[in-house]
C-alpha cells in the first residue's frame, strides 16, 4: 500500500470517526489562513475538537503573527552572541595589561567559551572562579536527549502527516504560535522539507551518539555547566525550530503527498558527504591514540593528517556547518529561520576552531603553515 493510499485510508476513518470534517475533502480554491472559521488543517486533526488552543477559529493577533519571527531573531541572536564572542577572543589575543576586575571578567569569558583540550591550555590565569567542571564525554548525554526528542517529534510529524495521527495539543499550541504561516503555492513540498530535515536531524544525533559510544577516544577534557546545560538545551531546540517550519495554513481539498524537488536531492547528496566526512574525521582523531591492533595507548593530543584534516585544524567543524547547510538547501533556500540556525552554527563552531587551531599552533612547533583553522583556504 502506497503512502498516499495509506493516508487516504487514514483520513477516511478519521472521518468516520469524526475526528476531520468532511469539507477538508472538498476542494475550494482558495489558501485559508489558519484560524479561520471552518479551517480544519490535516496534520492537525484534533483542530476544533481536541486542543485548546485550536478549539476557537479566530484570526491571528498581531502579536502571534510576531511569533515565528521571534524564532528567527532568537537565532539571530545567539548567533551574534557567538560572532560577538568570537571577536572579543580575537582582541583577547592581543597582548595587554589588566587590572583585578578586567582580568576577572576575562577568566570568567575564556572559563565559558573555552572546553577540553583548549581548556587546558588556557590555565589558571587568573582569579576567578572556575564554573563546575563536568567531564567532556558528558556530550554522549547531548545525543541521548536528542535522539529521543527528534525521535518522538519525528514520529508525531510522520503519523500527523500520513497516518492521519493527532499531534499532542501542547506541540499544537507551540506550534500554532511559532509555526510560520505559508504563501507558498508548494505546500507539500513543504511539509515534506520539514519531515526530511527532521529526519536527518535524527539520523545526525543517532550517528553521533554511536561515535560517542564507540569511536571517539575521550580524555579527560572537560566542559563547564553551563556548556553542559546549553547543549542539553540545544538539541530540543534545533528540533522544534525544525517541526516549526511546517506550514500552519494549507490549501483545502489538496491532499498531501510526497513531492520530491531538486533541491531536496541536492541537500541529500551534501548531507551524505558532509557526514561521511566527518565521521572519517572523528575516526582519525580516535586513531591517534590507538595502537594499529586498535588497542586504547594514549590520551594525550596529537597532530591529525589525512582526509580534510590536509586542509583546516577542524574539518569536522566544518562538516558540521555543511550539513546544516544542507538542511538549509533541502528547506528550499528561502528559509530565514534555518539560515540563522545555520549562522549560530558558523560562528559557535568558528569559535571553537579558532581556540584548536591555537591550540596546535602553541603546543606543535612543526604545525603545517598552510592549514586554516575552519574553512578551506578561506578562514
Ligand atoms: N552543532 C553544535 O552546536 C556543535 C557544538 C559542539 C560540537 N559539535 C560537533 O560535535 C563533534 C565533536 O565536537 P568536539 O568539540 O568534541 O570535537 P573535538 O574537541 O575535536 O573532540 C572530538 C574527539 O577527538 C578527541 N580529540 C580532539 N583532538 C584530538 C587530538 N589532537 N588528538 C587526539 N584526540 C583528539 C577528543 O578527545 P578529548 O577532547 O576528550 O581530549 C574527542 O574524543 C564535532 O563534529 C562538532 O562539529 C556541534
Amino acid at each position: 500500500m502506497g503512502i498516499a493510499q495509506m493516508r487516504e485510508d487514514a483520513q477516511g476513518n478519521a472521518t468516520e470517526a469524526g475526528a476531520r470534517p468532511r469539507q477538508l475533502r472538498g476542494h475550494t480554491a482558495a489558501p485559508r489562513p489558519l484560524t479561520a472559521p471552518g479551517w480544519a488543517d490535516p496534520l492537525f486533526p484534533g483542530a476544533g475538537r481536541g486542543s485548546e488552543c485550536a478549539a476557537a477559529p479566530r484570526p491571528r493577533p498581531p502579536a502571534e503573527e510576531a511569533m515565528p519571527a521571534l524564532l528567527a531573531a532568537a537565532w539571530a541572536l545567539l548567533a551574534c552572541a557567538f560572532l560577538a564572542a568570537l571577536l572579543l577572543l580575537l582582541v583577547l589575543r592581543r597582548p595587554r595589561g589588566g587590572s583585578g576586575s578586567s582580568s576577572f571578567v576575562c577568566g570568567l569569558f575564556q572559563d565559558l567559551v573555552r572546553y577540553g583540550k583548549t581548556k587546558r591550555g588556557c590555565g589558571p590565569r587568573t582569579a576567578a572562579p572556575r564554573l563546575r567542571q563536568l567531564p567532556k564525554r558528558w556530550f554522549t548525554h547531548f545525543y541521548v536527549v536528542s535522539v529521543f526528542w527528534n525521535g518522538f517529534l519525528l514520529i508525531c510529524l510522520f503519523q500527523a502527516k500520513f497516518l492521519g495521527g493527532l499531534l499532542p495539543s501542547w506541540i499544537q499550541c507551540v506550534h500554532h504560535a511559532l509555526g510560520r504561516d505559508s504563501q507558498s503555492e508548494d505546500i507539500d513540498s513543504e511539509h515534506f522539507s520539514a519531515l526530511l530535515v527532521l529526519l536527518l536531524l535524527w539520523l545526525h544525533s543517532c550517528r553521533r551518539l554511536a561515535e560517542c559510544l564507540w569511536t571517539s577516544v575521550f580524555s579527560n577534557g572537560v566542559i563547564n555547566i553551563v556548556q553542559y546545560c546549553f547543549g542539553l538545551v540545544y538539541y530540543v531546540a534545533v528540533g522544534s525550530t525544525v517541526l516549526c517550519q511546517v506550514p500552519t495554513n494549507v490549501r483545502n481539498g489538496k491532499e498531501l503527498s510526497v513531492q520530491i524537488s531538486w533541491y531536496h536531492i541536492v541537500g541529500v547528496m551534501m548531507y551524505i558527504w558532509a557526514s561521511l566526512h566527518q565521521h572519517r574525521c572523528l575516526v582519525i582523531l580516535a586513531n591517534l591514540r590507538k595502537s594499529k591492533s586498535g588497542k586504547v595507548v594514549s590520551l594525550g593530543h596529537n597532530v591529525p593528517f589525512g582526509d580534510w584534516f590536509e586542509r583546516v585544524s577542524c574539518p569536522h567543524y566544518f562538516a558540521e556547518l555543511l550539513i546544516y547547510v544542507s538542511m538549509a538547501i533541502m528547506l528550499g533556500f528561502h528559509n530565514v529561520t534555518w539560515w540563522c540556525v545555520v549562522l549560530y552554527v558558523l560562528f559557535n563552531q568558528a569559535l571553537a576552531a579558532v581556540l584548536c587551531h591555537e591550540f596546535y599552533h602553541k603546543n606543535f612547533s612543526s604545525y603545517p603553515k598552510h592549514r586554516k583553522a575552519f574553512i578551506p583556504f578561506v578562514f
